[in-house]
């Protein structure tokens, strides 16, 4: 068989194609909707190193993931820049036959010191997590103090080297429906694309309401009664950001709506622990263990059988049925720090 061929369907017809691979479980930040401070600690149990895949695994297992339809990859936490000598990852990473694109998500407060090298080594683009441009809004989402010109510093160490900048602002009502408009005044301003994410319920720790969910249709209006928009074709099959733009300029925003529009059925991604667990969902109770079957000597060939087994079993469509699911059950689900955005 012409492993190239290889087409990987999921059991809803849903073909490979991202993979996204968190490389570390820490932050600096603990972000509320995500690692909170009274839940991830001083006492909070890490990945020890040695639990993490290896540079070498993780291009190992690219490779393979290539032969099953990855294209895309996309470097994600924790906070991935904490992972020391991740320019060497991205440069490896980067020489894969098969990759066309590779992105990372980060807080950018490390990007001053890291953007230029991680461009040299083949990374195209940063997707940078920011909620608000009100420095005690922002200390306070992200549990650490940090302000709102650490990440625009990084944003703009970002650009300098050459990477194209998307920003994410998750939305949460008790929280920041306030910084809406100066987000998007800000960064319409710079024609950098920003996307409103509706806070979701990753994890078991961010005590998610859904009354705390802004409908992206809420702020669609917002925005439209004193900046005119319009709808934009997507860029690709599957593209997770529904994107506008503005009439009077070129600039682009976008709305990720997981909960009031659900678009499970055109999810492409796979997503691989820092220690090696795939999960075929963000809202996965468990991931499958890749990292046993790659240290004990598996060949390429096993692992290939291993990866398509577990894609080809595949039926997760969690943000189609999360407000269906059965009231009182609580589901065991992942923490988003554990496997990235
Ligand atoms: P590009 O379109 O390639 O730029 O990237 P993207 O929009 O897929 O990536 P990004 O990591 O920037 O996604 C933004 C946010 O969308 C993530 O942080 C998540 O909050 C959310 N998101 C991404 N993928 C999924 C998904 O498969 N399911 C759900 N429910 N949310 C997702
Ligand atoms: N809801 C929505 N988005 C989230 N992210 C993290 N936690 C949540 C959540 N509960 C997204 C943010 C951040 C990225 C790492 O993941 O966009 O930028
Ligand atoms: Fe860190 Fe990103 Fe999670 Fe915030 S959202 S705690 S920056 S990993
Ligand atoms: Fe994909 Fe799961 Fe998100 Fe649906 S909820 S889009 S299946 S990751």
């Amino acid at each position: 068989m012409n492993m190239a061929d290889l087409k990987t369907i999921d059991a809803k017809n849903r073909p490979l194609r991202d993979l996204r691979i968190s490389v570390t479980d820490k932050c600096n930040f603990r972000c509320n909707y995500c690692m909170p401070a009274e839940i991830f600690g001083p006492d909070f149990q890490f990945l020890p190193h040695d639990r993490l895949l290896t540079f070498e695994e993780i291009t190992r297992l690219v490779k393979i993931f290539v032969q099953l339809g990855v294209e895309k990859l996309r470097i994600t936490g924790g906070e991935p820049m904490i992972r020391k000598d991740l320019a060497e990852l991205i440069n490896m990473l980067s020489q894969v036959d098969g990759i066309k694109d590779i992105a990372m998500t980060t807080n950018a407060s490390l990007l001053p010191n890291q953007a230029k090298a991680l461009k040299d080594a083949g990374l195209h683009r940063v997707s940078v997590s920011l909620d608000s441009l009100d420095d005690e809004r922002f200390a306070r989402i992200n549990g650490r103090g940090y302000r709102v010109q650490t990440v625009l510093d990084g944003i703009n160490a970002a650009l300098e080297a050459g990477l194209k900048v998307k920003v994410n602002m998750v939305v949460q009502k008790e929280m920041n429906v306030e910084d809406i408009l100066p987000m998007a005044r800000y960064f319409r301003d710079r024609k950098i694309i920003l996307r409103f994410i509706e806070f979701m319920d990753v994890g078991n720790t961010n005590g998610w309401k859904l009354e705390n969910v802004v409908p992206s249709k809420e702020i669609i209006r917002l925005i439209n009664e004193e900046m005119p928009i319009e709808p934009v074709d997507p860029n690709y099959f599957g593209e997770v950001a529904t994107r506008y733009r503005y009439r009077d300029t070129d600039a682009e925003i976008g709305f990720i709506s997981s909960v009031t529009q659900a678009f499970c059925s055109s999810c492409t991604r796979s997503r691989l622990s820092a220690e090696g667990h795939l999960y075929t969902c963000l809202f996965a109770s468990s991931g499958h263990d890749i990292q046993t079957p790659l240290r004990n000597g598996a060949s390429d060939e096993e692992l290939i059988q291993l990866l398509e087994n577990i894609w080809s079993k595949r039926d997760d469509h969690y943000s189609e049925i999360r407000l269906k699911d059965t009231p009182g059950i609580k589901r065991h689900k992942v923490e988003m720090s554990h496997i990235g955005g």
